[in-house]
């Protein structure tokens, strides 16, 4: 068989992101079928492993959806607001408007709350609007990847929950990176993806769902198949996937997550992370006329984004740094795409984004930090 000829760059990306050799070669472990007990041995140690990793404190049911994160958000829609009810969806950027159009193309009848690109939530708008709206669910980005800012979630849910609504969360760019203390968290549901800090393939999106949620879905109509919690629950409780699972993948994440618990310590994983946000800090404070765009205590453990000094196109970042970098092995994240382009129009500075999160080393971000430095002083 002849292989094809795929540049083998280090992705530097906000996921997917950098695969392990050892993660990779899980890859090739015996294929098997989904409704055989060999299934249990992949999917039983997989679901106990992610609740580990979420602190569930047994409080939470997780459910793996064939697809990806916005699989495991668009099922929260489907399966949660119910017909005349309506969600609030707060956005801190590009995925909390995701959320929102989910909701909207659903047919639900949604709003959406805007913060400025670069700021995280503000309780006291949250407040107002929610005091004004009184919408039956809240849906929030914990971390939201195209600006680098972390929400603090439990204030966020608290206040939601303190006018009655349901929080329902987006962890796609955090889980496995950070400690999301599920438990305390006060999300009734909360969805994340393999491809990011989980450091895996895309595949799988992941539900947790919480007792309340799941009364909730039972009595909500119109959920479709692959959205419906309820069925996935079903066959979650039996170690299962509802639809015929990515055989590969759960081979990989077996392994891969196994790994994070009982050899790396998820202690440690989450330190790394946030030495590694560090890492970035520190990096920007010493090149001149570029800083970090998330304000202090809203910066993101899993992506970092630096503010670019006035006068940088979306040009230079795209085909200048980022062609640059790939000539050196890598793949840069030259912002969000959508993000900067809007920053440009309005006469504000650009961003790019070091994702630093999964399997990536600080060793291998200070090598790379490196040689970005020596193309962005090209500017
Ligand atoms: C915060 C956030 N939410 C949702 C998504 C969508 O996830 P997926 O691409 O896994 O569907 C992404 C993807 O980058 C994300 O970063």
């Amino acid at each position: 068989m002849s292989k094809p000829n795929f540049a083998p760059l280090k992705l530097f990306i906000t996921g997917p992101t950098y695969i392990r050799d050892d993660v990779k070669e899980a890859g090739s472990l015996p294929e098997f079928g989904h409704r055989d007990a060999e299934n249990d041995l992949r999917f039983g140690p997989i679901r106990e492993n992610l609740k580990k990793l979420g602190s569930t404190g047994g409080k939470y049911e997780v459910a793996l959806l064939l697809g990806s994160g916005s699989t495991a958000m668009e099922a929260s829609v489907r399966s949660l607001v119910a017909e005349g009810e309506s969600i609030l969806n707060v956005s801190v950027g590009a995925f909390g408007d995701m959320y929102y159009n989910l909701a909207a193309h659903n047919g639900k009848n949604a709003e959406n709350l805007k913060f400025d690109y670069g700021k995280a939530i503000d309780l006291n708008v949250l407040e107002d609007k929610i005091k004004a709206m009184k919408p039956d669910l809240v849906s929030f980005t914990h971390n939201e990847t195209s600006t680098g800012v972390v929400n603090d979630m439990k204030p966020v849910c608290e206040l939601i929950r303190k006018h009655g609504a349901m929080p329902i969360v987006d962890g796609v760019s955090i889980f496995g990176g950070a400690d999301i203390d599920l438990e305390n968290s006060g999300a009734a549901m909360y969805s994340t993806a393999t491809q990011k800090a989980l450091g895996l393939p895309a595949g799988f999106g992941i539900a947790f769902i919480s007792e309340e949620a799941e009364a909730k879905a039972e009595k909500v109509t119109g959920k479709g198949h692959h959205h419906d919690l309820t069925k996935h629950l079903g066959r979650a409780r039996k170690n299962q996937t509802l639809t015929t699972p990515n055989c590969t993948l759960a081979n990989q994440m077996c392994v891969q997550l196994d790994r994070i618990v009982n050899e790396e310590g998820i202690e440690n994983r989450f330190a790394r992370h946030l030495e590694m946000r560090g890492m970035v800090e520190q990096w920007a404070d010493t090149l001149a006329g570029f800083e970090m765009f998330a304000p202090e205590g809203y910066r993101s453990p899993t992506v970092s984004t630096v503010l670019c000094p006035e006068g940088v196109t979306v040009a230079q970042l795209k085909k200048g740094v980022k062609e640059a970098m790939r000539a050196e092995g890598y793949l840069m994240d030259p912002g969000y795409g959508k993000l900067n382009t809007a920053m440009e129009s309005e006469g504000r500075r650009l961003v790019f984004r070091v994702g630093h999160m999964g399997d990536i080393t600080p060793e291998m971000l200070t090598e790379y930090l490196g040689k970005l430095e020596i193309e962005l002083k090209k500017l």
